[in-house]
């Protein structure tokens, strides 16, 4: 299994989980956002997914691909358009072709709840139209379809992962959150609580704000994508994420009582 953006945030929870499995996990990362840290115990092929010669390499050597290598701040792709796309549909579509042409017949691909922009009821259904409202959000969503494409035309098995602000360290507590800078709502509360950060601001009143990620997702999302043993078929699937189904509202998220050692600290 390639984890490409492995030695990122969520990438580098999956590579652990994959790892723990069974699964032979490569990781694939330009260390941009990401942490050699993060990576250690692990294969790490430092590189761009622009690298197409790099790429082919890897991929040959592997059966499936779980893609978190992006760009990912909402704001930024506002301010500049330009290296959103770049990184997240340009080089992604790199990333998608190196892939299909080494053969490799499934691939997982990291998107956003961002790609169903301003929804008319929440908990957002899966159904939902996907109307992104920033070139993020545009972004993720031309990289969906480009899977559902390839899904029809090569019979490429695939998965799309829609989630919200993922948060959280892993069990043993060697992996947690590190984004330079920090724009989840989570880690901004905690460290507001703490004194360490800056006062929290919230824009708007009953937004939904958080998903939260069971520990067996990646399982549970390589299982569904690959359960026609292996064979390439319709059923490709773009599906809401692997949450608990238990998403909360960012003033109930703030109004939770820090615990009593947490405060001291
Ligand atoms: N963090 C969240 O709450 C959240 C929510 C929804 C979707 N996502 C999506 O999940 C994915 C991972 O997010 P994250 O929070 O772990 O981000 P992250 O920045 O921690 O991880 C991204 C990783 O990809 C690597 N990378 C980026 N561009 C690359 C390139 N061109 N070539 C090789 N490696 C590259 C970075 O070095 C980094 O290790 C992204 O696709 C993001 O859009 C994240």
């Amino acid at each position: 299994m390639l984890v490409v953006g492995g030695a990122g945030y969520i990438g580098s929870h999956a590579a652990r989980l994959l790892r723990k499995e069974g699964f032979d996990v490569v990781i694939y990362d330009n260390l941009s956002t990401g942490y050699a840290s993060l990576v250690h115990g692990f294969e790490l092929v430092q590189g761009d997914i622009a690298d197409s010669e790099r790429l082919s390499g890897v991929m040959r050597r592997v059966t499936a691909v779980m893609h978190f290598a992006a760009h990912a701040y909402v704001g930024e792709s506002v301010e500049n358009p330009r290296k959103y796309f770049r990184n997240n549909v340009e080089c992604g579509l790199l990333l998608l072709n190196a892939a299909i042409d080494a053969g490799v017949g499934h691939f997982i691909s990291s998107s956003t709840c961002a790609v169903y922009g301003l929804p008319n009821t929440v908990p957002i259904p899966e159904s939902t139209t996907r109307q992104p409202v920033n070139p993020y959000g545009v972004s993720k969503l031309f990289f969906e379809q480009a899977l559902e494409s390839y899904g029809r035309a090569y019979g490429l098995r695939f998965a799309s992962l829609r989630y919200f602000n993922a948060a959280g360290a892993d069990e043993g507590g060697e992996t947690g959150e590190c984004h330079i800078p920090e724009t989840h709502l989570i880690p901004l509360a905690l460290q507001a609580a703490a004194g360490t950060g800056d006062k929290l601001q919230i824009f708007g009143g009953d937004y939904a704000g958080l998903e939260t990620l069971p520990h067996s997702w990646p399982i549970t999302v390589t299982r569904r994508s690959f359960s026609s043993g292996g064979r390439p078929g319709p059923c490709t699937k773009s599906f809401q994420p692997p949450g608990t189904g238990c998403g909360i509202v960012k003033l109930r998220l703030v109004s939770v009582p820090l615990r009593k050692d947490l405060r001291q600290n």
